[in-house]
């Protein structure tokens, strides 16, 4: 019997130590040391020993218990332990390989230009007002004295919604829209996007403009010369001059388009400037008394002056944009720049 319990347990540390995962050890376990186990079979058998055989015996059996316990606990651990390598190994993380680039958004340039623009005339006391895209035939044109059949209609080539309705062609209905909710004082501007059956290199259907208004007692052209004098210097530098060309709008009386010494040539002539020095940047004029006619404002008592100018122009000259259609064209590459 002391020998079959020797040959057992010299079998199952074999065993144990050959056993692959736990799965296996413990059947193994079970075989050797479980209720219907081989050695705990051995036990059974005790009962055919002389009672002075017994203790001796029954402590051998103890010992053999004791060591497989110990046996097996160590295979577990060892299992558990490489298990755990294995995987360590296998979800390795390959530290060397590049990183996920995160993309950052940048600001479209006509919204940078848009919120210097703005922000210039708020800072010396213009407020934001705004309008409809899509517009009434009164808005966009009646109530800027711009009558049915005027040849002044063909300046814009209009998309119509129906006879009565357009997308509006300038930002200019803003003024009449303001004028007939509030009284003067007015000094506002109103930037927006403004839409034209015109399509080339410096022309696109669906363009910005920001307006400007000021109407109050005694405002003088030499009021809207400074105001725009303060613009120029703020957004094109100090040293860029400006002048003013008679022009005519149905909406201003007397009119005029303001240029700016050419950017690229400051004023020798160039390619961009056609050879004039100077670059057209907006229209601009004192308020027509008919207009105030429309809104009921008091010619004798209130005067005023407007201004408008198209954002992607401005963009172009100061980025030195040649080609009105990248700003629409969402080219990456392109907009990244800004
Ligand atoms: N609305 C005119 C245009 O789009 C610009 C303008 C605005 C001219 C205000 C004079 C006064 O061309």
């Amino acid at each position: 019997m002391k020998g079959s319990l020797e040959r057992l347990k010299e079998e199952a540390l074999v065993l144990i130590d050959k056993a692959p995962d736990d799965q296996e050890l413990i059947s193994v376990k079970a075989r050797y040391l479980g209720k219907k186990g081989e050695i705990t079979a051995i036990m059974k058998e005790m009962g055919s020993l002389s009672p002075s055989e017994r203790p001796a015996f029954g402590q051998l059996v103890n010992v053999v218990k004791d060591t497989l316990e110990d046996a097996f606990t160590r295979r577990l651990l060892s299992i558990k332990k490489s298990a755990t390598l294995d995987s360590l190994k296998k979800e390795k993380v390959d530290i060397t390989l590049p990183g996920r680039r995160v993309l950052v958004g940048k600001r479209h340039p006509l919204s940078i230009v848009m919120d210097e623009v703005v922000g210039i005339f708020t800072r010396i006391g213009f407020s934001v007002a705004d309008g409809p895209e899509i517009e009434t035939d009164y808005y966009n044109f009646e109530a800027l004295n711009i009558p049915r059949d005027h040849p002044a209609r063909d300046m814009q080539d209009t998309f119509y919604i129906s006879e009565d309705i357009v997308l509006r062609t300038h930002t200019s209905p803003v003024q009449i829209r303001t004028m007939e909710r509030q009284a003067p004082p007015i000094r506002i501007i109103a930037p927006g996007a403004v839409y034209r059956c015109d399509s080339d290199v410096t022309h696109s259907p669906m363009f910005h403009q920001v307006e400007g208004l000021i109407v109050d007692k005694g405002i003088s052209f030499g009021d809207l010369k400074g105001i725009l004098k303060t613009f120029v210097g703020e957004m094109f530098g100090e040293d860029v001059s400006l002048r003013f060309r008679p022009s005519f709008f149905p909406f201003t009386e007397p009119s005029a388009e303001v240029d700016i010494q050419c950017v690229l040539c400051r004023g020798d002539g160039c390619r961009v400037c056609s050879g004039t020095g100077w670059l057209e940047i907006m229209g601009c004029g004192m308020v027509d008394p008919a207009v105030f006619g429309f809104v009921k404002y008091d010619p004798e008592i209130y005067t005023g002056f407007a201004f408008g100018m198209g954002i992607e122009r401005i963009a172009m000259l100061k980025y030195k944009i040649n080609d009105i259609r990248l700003f629409f064209e969402n080219d990456i590459r392109f907009l990244n720049q800004f």
